[in-house]
């Protein structure tokens, strides 16, 4: 099924200096990217973000890191798009990530690794919604 999807090369990332290694990953895997932003997240957006996470331990440092320096956000469209761009990133934690994928590549921690995707239809709408008319 034709979708779209929303993902984020996270802080960390931006200052290894491969935006273009992670866009060439989705483009290979049937991903096109249709918008893309660089920005700086304020405090407010990043904890609005990531407002699922409110009662996790780790929102604070989640919303720290994410406004450590600017990030960038992009849209993605493609068949089954929200799955591709979550197997092109692969696991959360870069440690247990499959070879290959951008998080095992460029994922320094659980906490920093490297990229964002939306985890279903529902939060890819609601998350382009976010950033993007
Ligand atoms: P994301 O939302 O960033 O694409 O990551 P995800 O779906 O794979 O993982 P999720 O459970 O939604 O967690 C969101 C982000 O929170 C950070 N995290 N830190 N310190 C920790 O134990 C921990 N657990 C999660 C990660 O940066 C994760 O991407
Ligand atoms: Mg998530």
């Amino acid at each position: 099924m034709m979708e779209r999807t929303f993902g984020m090369i996270k802080p960390n990332a931006m200052n290894k200096n491969i935006i273009g290694e992670i866009i060439k990953r989705a483009e290979s895997n049937g991903l096109k990217l249709i918008e893309a932003k660089i920005k700086q997240l304020t405090t407010d957006e990043a904890k609005l973000f990531y407002l699922e996470h409110k009662e996790r331990p780790f929102y604070d440092e989640l919303v720290t890191f994410m406004t450590s320096g600017p990030v960038m956000v992009m849209a993605f469209e493609g068949e089954n798009a929200v799955d591709v761009w979550r197997t092109v990133m692969g696991h959360t934690d870069p440690a247990q990530a499959e070879a290959g994928t951008i998080r095992k590549d460029f994922g320094d921690s659980i906490g920093e690794n490297a990229a964002h995707g939306s985890d279903a239809p529902g939060s890819a709408k609601r998350e382009l919604s976010f950033f993007f008319e």
